[in-house]
């Protein structure tokens, strides 16, 4: 129930509240998909020039396959990880050779792309395709663990897999980016960690059965692995 009524307040406050940020102008599967995979490592921030000059030397799919192995790694050059970008390029060659370059839209073929897993494949979906289906990332798990009043351990694999099937049966039809970026946005600007959530602007504070326990600076639980 909390998370029914709060999936309606989520959509117009992320409508009215949400940054500008370069990968929500001219979405596509490819920008999401890029923009995603740097921001699992690197803060909002520090991502934009990256993703910035990323686009402007490799703007479609195809570049991306054909790509030489040095010029990823110089567009790739303080971002770390480099098997993430080793990654997307054998995902984009397979798109290539079984999609003839056209971005599969399907979340399972989605899904099934080096590198890519449900969390960046729910992204793509849903923002790129309006596929209702979940991205849940960190942010999603603790806005999600304090709407519920949940203490159950989020690095658990099974626990997010429960909050995944919980959201699945909430997500909007007609509106799946909107829902899944604006629990994303939330945690990021409202819903924070460390103890010191913004419930005085929160539209979901009313729902919040972390809130209404008094709780919420000590949700998620997150035990070490
Ligand atoms: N963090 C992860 N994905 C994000 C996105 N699409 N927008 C803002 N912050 C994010």
């Amino acid at each position: 129930p909390e998370l029914y009524e709060a999936a309606e307040a989520l959509v117009p406050w992320f409508r009215e509240n949400k940054r500008d940020l370069p990968w929500r102008k001219h979405v596509s599967a490819y920008r999401v998909w890029v923009s995603e995979i740097m921001l699992q490592q690197t803060r909002v921030e520090a991502v934009k020039p990256f993703y910035q000059r990323f686009m402007e030397a490799l703007p479609t799919v195809q570049d991306l396959a054909g790509a030489e192995e040095d010029l990823l790694l110089k567009l790739w050059e303080g971002l770390g990880y480099y098997n993430r970008v080793r990654n997307m390029q054998k995902a984009a060659q397979q798109i290539m050779v079984d999609y003839e370059g056209e971005f599969p839209g399907t979340y399972e073929e989605i899904r099934s792309l080096s590198g890519i897993g449900s969390y960046t494949a729910g992204a793509i979906s849903s923002f790129a395709f309006g596929i209702p289906k979940p991205a849940v990332d960190g942010n999603v798990l603790r806005v999600v663990s304090r709407l519920l009043a949940s203490e159950e351990d989020i690095m658990k694999v099974s626990v997010r897999g429960k909050i995944e099937n919980a959201l699945e049966q909430v997500i909007p039809k007609e509106c799946p980016s909107d829902f899944n970026q604006g629990l994303i946005e939330l945690g990021a600007i409202v819903c924070v960690p460390n103890g010191e959530p913004k419930c005085d602007i929160c539209p979901l504070s009313g729902f919040c059965r972390a809130k209404e326990l008094g709780i919420q600076n000590r949700l998620p639980v997150k035990k070490k692995a």
